[in-house]
C-alpha cells in the first residue's frame, strides 16, 4: 500500500484558491487544469523511457523518449474530465477510458451508468483520475471494474482525499498506488470532504 502527498508548493497555493468558496467556476476550472500539471508531473515520475535515434543540429543521438502508447488514463465521470485534460497536454499519445458512477445521494453507493476503455488494458498502465476520494465507493468500483476488464498495473490520482476514504481504498485495493495533493480532516453525514472544496464537478460546471 503507497499512499504520495504531492507537498509541492504551488500544489498547496493552488489548492487553496480552490478551495475557497469565492473562486468562480472559471477560476477553478483553470486551476485544476494547472495543478493536474504538477500532479500528472509526480504519477509520472518513473515511467519507462525508451531512446529514439534522432540528430540534434550538431551529431546524431539515442536520445530518451516516452512509451506513450503504454498509457491509459481513466477517467471517473463527470469531475475527472477536470484532470484528464491537463494529463493528456502532458502525455498526448495516452490512451482514455471513461467510467461513468453517480453517487447514490441515499446509500452513497456508486452506480455505473458508462463504461468504454481500450481492449488492452492489461498491457498498459492505467492511471484512474478523480479529484474527491471521499467515501472511495466511485474509486474501488472504478477499479474493480478496471480489473475485471483485464487491468492489473494501476494507480489512482486524485486532488483531496478523505481518511476515511484512504483507509477504505489501500484495504479493498492495496496493490493500487494513491497519489493526492492533500488529505483533509474527515468525511461528513453527507460524504463530503471536509474542510474540502465542496462538490468538485459542481465547482467545475457551475451546475448546483
Ligand atoms: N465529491 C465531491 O465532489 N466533494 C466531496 O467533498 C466529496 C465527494
Amino acid at each position: 500500500m503507497s499512499v504520495t502527498v504531492v507537498n509541492h508548493p504551488l500544489v498547496q497555493h493552488k489548492l487553496t484558491i480552490m478551495r475557497n468558496k469565492e473562486t468562480s467556476t472559471a477560476g477553478f476550472r483553470r486551476l485544476l487544469r494547472e495543478i493536474s500539471l504538477l500532479l500528472g508531473y509526480e504519477v509520472t515520475r518513473d515511467l519507462e523511457l525508451t531512446t529514439t535515434r534522432i540528430e540534434t543540429p550538431l551529431q546524431p543521438m539515442d536520445a530518451p523518449t516516452l512509451e506513450g502508447k503504454k498509457l491509459v488514463f481513466a477517467s471517473v465521470l463527470r469531475a475527472g474530465n477536470g484532470l484528464l485534460e491537463g494529463l493528456l497536454d502532458l502525455v498526448p499519445a495516452a490512451r482514455v477510458a471513461h467510467v461513468g458512477l453517480y453517487r447514490d445521494h441515499e446509500t452513497l453507493e456508486a452506480v455505473e451508468y458508462f463504461f468504454k476503455a481500450p481492449s488492452d488494458l492489461g498491457d498498459r498502465l492505467v492511471i484512474v483520475v478523480d479529484p474527491m476520494l471521499a467515501t472511495a465507493n466511485s474509486a474501488i468500483a472504478a477499479i474493480d471494474k478496471l480489473k475485471s476488464r483485464g487491468a492489473t498495473n494501476l494507480r489512482y490520482l486524485c486532488l483531496l482525499a478523505a481518511p476515511e476514504g484512504i483507509e477504505r481504498f489501500t484495504k479493498a485495493h492495496p496493490d493500487v498506488p494513491v497519489f493526492t495533493a492533500a488529505i483533509d480532516e474527515k468525511l461528513n453525514e453527507k460524504g463530503y470532504i471536509v474542510p474540502g472544496l465542496g462538490d468538485a464537478g459542481d465547482r467545475m460546471y457551475g451546475t448546483k
